[in-house]
């Protein structure tokens, strides 16, 4: 069992949604935390709450999205914090599209902010974890990377591309004591969820931010490989979604999440103007 008490943990992603909650369970825990994001305001507000509940908070503003400033970074957070032995790849941005209504930039923007950013922000920390023999990498991924989420479907590809890439690393690293994990949350009362104001499809449970933020302290504590926030059932359903993924596909149309994701990238659309352009009149 891992204590997480006095370790200095980077957090991306954490002025907002999740983020929050995550950041507040470390601080109970005693550790310090980095808390990365690109709004000042914000992170200076939990990193303050961080100190109020017994941790140590340090924010350090940064878009993650410039990948190849991610080493200046580290070198930042390696001179104010010192090493960082747990980072949690938290940061993510979603935009609800028929994929042919995405431009190359939304893709690009997309993969770059949940993907390309988690894995060099890793690759950098990494060697100094496998040096001192000691570390946890956290990925948090999503249900949308076990099975396509339409109408989301590059965010749905970073989520899986978290998940996979996660278990291959977890593998190579299986003879040091760097840990890896991946924690994948379904419809969550916080963040991204809450903007649409749109409800979860029928038959979802709709989980609490805190229990997101339980389910990584657990797996950083118990070493989980793999975290399905909606229990087995949940994992179950996913399972079955392996073995037929048409039989997924109606599984989706019929509790509504299909529906609910056109409905979303409508809204989406509408607010841009643009609705008209992408023949989603029918809804
Ligand atoms: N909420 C859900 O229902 C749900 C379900 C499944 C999985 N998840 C996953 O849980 C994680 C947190 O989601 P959330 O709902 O809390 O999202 P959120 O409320 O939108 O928060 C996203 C966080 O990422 C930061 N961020 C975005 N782009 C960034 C960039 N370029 N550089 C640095 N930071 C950036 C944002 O801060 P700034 O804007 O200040 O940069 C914010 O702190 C994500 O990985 C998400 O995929 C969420």
């Amino acid at each position: 069992m891992t204590t997480i008490a006095g370790k200095t943990v980077l957090l991306t992603g954490a002025s907002g949604g999740i983020g929050v909650f995550i950041a507040r369970a470390l601080a109970k825990e005693r550790a310090t935390v980095v808390s990365v994001s690109r709004s000042k305001e914000k992170l200076d507000k939990i990193s303050a709450e961080v100190e109020v509940a017994g941790g140590r908070g340090i924010s350090i503003p940064f878009d993650i999205s410039k990948v190849e400033e991610l080493s200046v970074l580290v070198q930042q957070i390696n001179q104010i914090a010192g090493p960082i032995d747990i980072v949690i790849n938290n940061a993510a941005i979603e935009k609800y599209r028929p994929f042919q209504g995405y431009s190359l930039q939304d893709i690009q923007s997309i993969l770059t902010t949940n993907l390309v950013a988690a894995m060099e922000l890793t690759r950098l920390l990494l060697p100094s974890m496998i040096a001192r023999n000691d570390g946890h990498i956290v990925n948090i991924a999503s249900g949308s990377g076990k099975k396509g989420a339409p109408y989301n479907s590059i965010y749905s590809a970073t989520k899986a591309g978290l998940i996979v890439w996660t278990d291959a690393i977890r593998q190579e690293l299986a003879n040091t004591n760097v840990e890896v994990s991946v924690v994948c949350p379904g419809y969550t009362e916080a963040g991204m969820f809450l903007k649409f104001g749109l409800p979860a499809p029928s038959l979802a449970r709709v989980s609490q931010p805190t229990d997101v933020a339980i389910a990584v302290i657990r797996a950083i504590e118990q070493n989980q490989g793999e975290v399905m926030l909606d229990g087995f059932l949940t994992r179950l359903l996913f399972s079955i979604i392996q073995l037929s993924p048409k039989v997924g596909d109606d599984i989706y149309r019929w509790i509504g999440l299909t529906k609910l994701n056109q409905s979303c990238a409508a809204n989406q659309i509408r607010a841009e103007n643009s609705s008209e352009t992408y023949g989603l009149k029918n809804l």
